[in-house]
């Protein structure tokens, strides 16, 4: 394998957001993470201080779109605690962007004091155009899945900068020790290329040096990954690819590192019901300025 073909990255890949999509799908107890969720983010929403006396609303900064359930996921916590919410949505893939931009709006005209803007840009370029402009001044900046794809030290940096000095910047992250996270540690040590492959654990580090208090939780996601062990099916190279960051890792990854992250993943992975299931931890870290 060419150090080329190693380094590429899904993210600039047209299939991204199939891959992304494919892993969602495959995930076997959604519901019971999305109630756990809930009710972790009403007690993060405790710790947002502000006075509904002020007037104006809560301020919250998204950094990368979710498929709009999401935020209006966020919303809703919002909304039980406070009538008005401002979300900013900052996404640099349009598609994207669109599709959160669509669901989000049809719940908003249900609810009044909830307003939203977009910015089909990404991070680092919103950073440069609107920092003067809304530094310190959000209530809850929040990415989920995203650091991976920024300079982390510089991202995290950047969130506590947007947050108002009693306001609280929450990243979501893989943990390096559940199966997603063994896949990326061992694929970085075999490969070299560490690209997109930092855990919660690579952020916790950094978020210790700020000032502040920081509070983690996390949620478990059972992953049906039997396509993946099935040479023929797009879902599992999908799947894989996913896992490794990676664009056709099957084609382009070259046999010893083909075998050994297929047996990590196999170690990792039960038999029920016919299917091979693995366990993915994902986790806030939630820091409180
Ligand atoms: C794995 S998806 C997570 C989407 C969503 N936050 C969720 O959890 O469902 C990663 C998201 O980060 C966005 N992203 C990647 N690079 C970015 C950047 N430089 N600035 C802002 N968002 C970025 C992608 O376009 C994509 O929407």
């Amino acid at each position: 394998m060419t150090m080329q073909s190693l380094s590429k990255s899904i993210y600039h890949n047209v299939n991204y957001f199939k891959a992304y999509d494919t892993l969602i799908s495959h995930i076997t107890n959604k519901d019971e993470v999305v109630q756990l969720w809930t009710e972790q983010w009403k007690t993060i929403m405790k710790n947002i201080s502000f006075n509904p006396n002020e007037g104006n609303p809560i301020r919250m900064l998204k950094i990368g779109a979710g498929d709009g359930n999401h935020e209006i996921g966020m919303a809703k916590c919002l909304l039980a605690v406070h009538p008005d919410v401002h979300i900013k949505i900052i996404e640099p893939k349009e598609v994207q962007l669109q599709l959160c931009k669509k669901t989000a709006m049809d719940f908003a005209t249900s609810s009044p004091g909830l307003t939203f803007d977009w910015h089909n840009v990404t991070f680092e370029k919103y950073m440069t155009d609107q920092r003067e402009t809304d530094v310190g001044s959000f209530h809850i900046v929040v990415s989920c899945h995203v650091l991976c794809y920024l300079n982390l030290v510089w991202a995290i940096d950047s969130m506590y900068s947007m947050a108002r000095t009693d306001g609280v910047v929450v990243n979501t992250m893989v943990t390096g020790d559940s199966t997603f996270g063994l896949v990326g540690k061992l694929f970085t040590k075999l490969t070299g290329c560490g690209k997109h492959h930092q855990h919660s654990d690579d952020a916790l580090g950094y978020l210790e040096t700020k000032t502040g208090k920081i509070k983690r939780n996390s949620r478990e996601f059972t992953v049906d990954v039997t396509d993946c062990f099935n040479d023929s099916s797009e879902e599992g190279s999908l799947l894989l690819d996913f896992m490794t960051q990676r664009t056709d890792f099957r084609r382009n990854a070259p046999g010893n590192v083909k075998k050994s992250i297929m047996n990590v993943l196999r170690e990792n992975t039960i038999e029920k019901e016919g299917m091979a299931l693995t366990r993915v931890r994902e986790e806030d870290l939630v820091l409180i300025k």
